[in-house]
This record gives C-alpha cells, structure tokens and sequence, in this order.
C-alpha cells in the first residue's frame, strides 16, 4: 500500500542521512484532517532533538533525500517538523487499478506472518452464556476474521468453563432432582436450575454442602458415574453453544476446555514452586509480586488450602501448552474488564517462569452492555438475557423492517435479508462502541437505516449493487478487471473517494495492531458518506464514456470493500435490500 512504500522509502532516507539511526518509531500515517494532506509523519522531531538539530531543518533534509515520482507523493515540510505527504492522483490509479486487476483489495498481506492464538468466546458449561460471552464472541471472531485476511496463521481457542466447583452442587442437582422433561426442552435453562436449587438448599441445609462436596472429591477422583453424568453435562452444553456459533457463523480452530488440562495442574504447581516463583501461605501455595509496583499487594494463589488448583493454575498450564503446541508469536484472550487483574496476574507469572517466551501476550478487555436504564443488561424477567431469545428478537424487528421496505421481494429472499440484517445488527452494534466503554443496548438505534449502523451500510453496498443490475438490464456487460485501465480521477469527490479506499489496508492494521474492530466500522461508515457525496455529484450511468466506465470502476471497488470490511466484522452482505 502506498503509505508502506513512502515509509519505507523513509526509513531509508533516514538511515542515510544519519548512519544508526533506529528507524523503528518512524511511521506514516493518514493526516487526521485532509486539508494537510494525505499521510504524514510527526516521527522526525524526536530523531532531530535526540542529534540536537533544527527540527524543521533536519525535516527538509529527509524530504529532499526522497524522490516524489518514486514515492507517489509531494513532500512538504510542515509546523515544527512535520512532512506532509500528498498524493498523486496517479499513485492513486495506479493502486485502485491494481485492486481492480484482482490483487488484494486495497490491503497488503503482513510481510512477516505471524502465528496468533485468540482465546475467546469461553462460556461456562450447565450455564446460559452471558452477554459478556456474546461481547468476547463477537470482538474474537472479527479480530481473527482481519488477522487471517492479512495473512497470518490464526488459532482460534474457546477455553470452556467446564471443570471447578460448582459440579458438586450440579451432581446433587441431577442425581436428587433431575426433571428429564425440562432437560429434554432445554438443557442449560435445566442445569441453571439444578444449581440454583442445591445452592440455595445448601445454604440452609450442612448435609447439602457436604454432599456437593463429596460428589466433587468423586468427580476429581475419577468416579465413573460421575464422569459419566459431567460429560453428559458437557456435550448438552456444547450442543447449544454450537447452535449459537453457527447463527453467528463463529467457528473454533480448537475447544480445549479447563478440564484438558487437568493432568498438568500439579506439575505446574510443583514446578512454581521448584523455581521458588510459589510458597505456602496459610496452607496454599502462593505467587507473591514483591518489587512489582502494579501487583504487590496482590498476591495469586495456585494452589488452594485443600489441594486443589485453580483458574490461574489452569492458566498457567494452557499457556505452557499453547505454546509447546503451537509456538504463537501473540496470545489474545478476549473477556470482560473484571478480569484485569487475573490477566495482569498470570502474565507477570508467565514471564518469571517462562523468562526466555518472546510471545506477546494482550488482554482484549472490553467493558459492559448496559440496558437503556442504564443498568448491566438485562431481559424483563430480571434473569440475564439469553443470547439465543435476543438473536430470535433481532431477526423478527429485522423482517418488519424488510417487509416495510421492500414487501415485493419474495418471501425466501425476504427471510434471508431479515436474518443478516438482524444478527448484523446485533454484532455492529457490539463492534461500533470503542470497546473498553459501555454501550447501551438498543433496538431502535441498532436497527435505524441511517446514521452509523449494520442496517445503513448493509443497504449502502446493496444501493451500488443495484447499479449494476441496472446496468445488467441495460444489456451492458460489465467486468472490473476488464474495465480497471479506463480509471481516471479528475473532479474531487472522486479523489476524496479514492483516497478513502485505498486506506482500507492501514485500517486493517491498525484494527489488528490495537486489537479494535471500532476503526474498520467508521472506516466504513466514512467509506458510506464518501460515496454518498460522490454519487450525489458524479453521474455514473447517465456519464458520457470514458467517465462511465471510470465511475463504475470506482463503483464497483466501493461495494467490494464495504462487503470485505463488512464481512471481516461477520456481518453478511446481501446483494440488494
Ligand atoms: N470461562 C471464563 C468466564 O466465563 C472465560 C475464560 C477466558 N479465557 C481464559 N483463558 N481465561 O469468565
């Protein structure tokens, strides 16, 4: 992409200007506002304070080490040691024509691959999954979608609550009071039940307790029947997981729950220990972070009074295993923000205990959905909303609006419009939001046909799409490949346009670098609006060739990166709307 070849270009001038200097901070980005010019660096000032040199003299010298022709760009130095790039419209051809041809589309693939395991998703089994589980799904699922499209190798991991405690009181549950009806018609709402019912039976009744727990000690020691009613617990939950995952059209490289790694928690303790990274506390074992300012004052238990390890312990042996496994250069793990602390635990662990891991490890922590009260979201029942009845409700508002607006359609393709429609909205909504904030779950405003919503670019793409169909019923054939050399740019919102599409690819790693899915649906949101303005101004059809073929050009690139980005988000993309 162009701003990789002018910051390459300037890290050689860099280099050749001031032999050693370390280029790695020199970056080329968009000017935040057009009317500077197209990208630019603010990287200089610091080399030139570092050499005690002029900024702004030192700013002109680099400019005047780089070829314009070369890079595609006019060099122009601005404030106290910026340089302004500003494109040649040529440049511009050149690249859209090159996307056009069916080379990657405005993005390039990551000169270094890399091997990046996600960690997301992640419910509990015998519970609902919660709207934090849906937020881990859909942030997961876009963030692997755009690391695979720029060419890494990705795995996707959905770590599984299915091992710890609360299979005590599940066991007593299904063994006392199992209501084999109500398992068939939905098995978690059943399990969820069972807990709830032990549980509060065994606040009031000792002997309760002590079953729970005696069942537990059975469970971990390998007692056949309980295994045997666990790993029915498992598979009804799977069963209904999967059912969400292909609604959503999520899918797992690998589902290693907790449990997998049971026969590595002591090793790991021991190990701690050995290293003196663990020591008994009050009959645990425990990391304290002496000397790390962030931890101390909290120290991770690993092993529990009892004996038993823990969700940090099980931690520590997926990580000691995906990395065995699979070497990654970066871990993601994608939850909600109240589990900072375990994160920042774990990888201050990790890094005394594995000192010589070079992997990256990054929690994606994002913050909670909230109803339009104000308060964590919830369904009016009070219960927490069951992802499945929200994902019914999406699709239902949707066909309303569908029928609305389109009531000739037939009715199949009206059915498959509603179900993107609705679950698209249901997951840019949840995208939008810059993901550490709060955001308020709403129905009318995810759905609204305008402003910056799933619906409004669905309808976008599918508005240039019916151009070409008009141009179909035209009798005009119509290849983009074909058609890429008559592009020309000559009128500004055609130049806005173009300069808008070809940042698709720095959005992407920007999407990827910052783990933010929120800058590829305003990219596209502005992508909308360019187009808007180009369309309202620009004949296409009704221009005199060679401008048509030009404008379907640019057309056509529009819809095709509206549908890329709108599928990297998970969205689907029908045709006409
Ligand atoms: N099951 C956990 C929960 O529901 C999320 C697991 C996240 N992944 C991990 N490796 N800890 O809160």
């Amino acid at each position: 992409m162009l701003h990789h070849l002018i910051e390459t270009r300037l890290h050689a001038a860099v280099t050749a200007h001031c032999l050693g200097a370390s280029v790695a901070d020199v970056r080329v980005r968009p000017c935040a506002d057009a009317k500077f010019g197209d990208y630019q660096t603010n990287a200089l000032m610091a080399l030139a304070r570092e050499r005690k040199v002029n900024p702004r003299t030192f700013a002109a010298e680099i400019a005047a080490r780089l070829d314009p022709d070369e890079i595609g760009a006019r060099v122009e130095v601005a404030g106290p040691g910026f340089l302004n790039f500003h494109l040649h419209p040529a440049a511009l051809v050149r690249t859209l024509q090159a996307a056009a041809r069916g080379e990657h589309l405005c993005f390039t693939p990551a000169s270094r691959p890399r091997t990046i395991v996600l960690d997301f998703s992640s419910p509990n089994i015998a519970k609902p999954m919660h709207v934090g589980h849906i937020r881990s799904t859909i942030l997961g699922d876009a963030l692997a979608r755009v690391f695979r499209l720029l060419g890494h190798r990705v795995i996707t991991d959905n770590h599984l609550g299915d091992w710890g405690t609360q299979f005590g009181k599940l066991l007593v549950g299904w063994k006392r009071h199992l209501d084999t009806a109500a398992l068939e018609r939905d098995a978690v709402a059943e399990m969820e039940r069972l807990y709830k019912h032990v549980h509060e039976a065994s606040e009031r009744d000792p002997a309760v307790l002590e079953a729970a727990r005696q069942e537990l000690v059975n469970l971990q020691g390998g007692d056949p029947e309980n295994l045997g009613i666990w790993r029915r617990m498992l598979a009804l939950s799977q069963h209904q997981f999967d059912r969400i995952y292909q609604r959503l059209g999520v899918r797992f490289d690998h589902t290693l729950g907790e449990s997998f790694y049971n026969p590595h928690l002591a090793g790991v303790v021991a190990d701690l220990r050995q290293r003196g990274l663990a020591r008994e506390s009050e009959g645990a074992q425990v990391v304290f972070f002496e000397g790390d300012p962030e931890l101390e004052g909290h120290p991770a238990i690993v092993q529990k009074r009892d004996g038993a390890a823990n969700y940090t312990t099980t931690d520590l042996a997926t990580l000691a295993h995906r990395l065995r496994e699979w070497q990654p250069d970066e871990i993601i793990y994608v939850t909600d923000a109240r589990q900072q602390l375990h994160f920042k635990q774990l990888f201050a662990i990790f890094r005394r205990w594995h000192s010589d891991a070079r992997v990256q490890l990054v929690h994606v922590w994002f913050g909670s959905i909230l109803g339009e009260d104000g308060k964590p979201f919830k369904a009016r029942s009070g219960d927490t909303i069951k992802l499945a009845d929200l994902l019914d409700e999406a699709e239902t508002r949707a066909r309303r609006i569908v029928a609305e607006k389109n009531p000739d359609l037939p009715e199949a393709e009206r059915e498959a419009i509603a179900r993107m429609v609705g679950l698209g909205a249901v997951k840019y909504q949840d995208l939008l939001p810059n993901r550490q904030s709060d955001y308020v779950f709403s129905w009318d405003k995810m759905l609204a046909l305008s402003g910056n919503t799933a619906p409004y670019l669905q309808y976008a793409h599918a508005r240039i799409r019916s151009i070409f169909r008009k141009l179909a019923d035209t009798g005009g054939s119509w290849r983009l490949d074909e058609t890429a050399a008559q592009l020309q740019l000559e009128v500004p919102p055609e130049l806005r346009l173009a300069r808008h599409l070809v940042n698709f690819g720095f959005t992407l790693e920007a999407v990827a670098e910052e783990h933010r899915p929120n800058y590829l649906c305003n990219y596209l949101y502005e992508l909308a609006g360019y187009f808007t303005d180009f369309y309202e101004r620009c004949p296409v059809l009704k221009a005199p060739e060679p401008t048509r073929a030009s404008r379907l050009v640019l057309a056509d690139l529009t819809a095709r990166v509206l549908r890329q980005g709108l599928e990297l988000l998970g969205l689907e993309v029908p045709d006409r709307m």
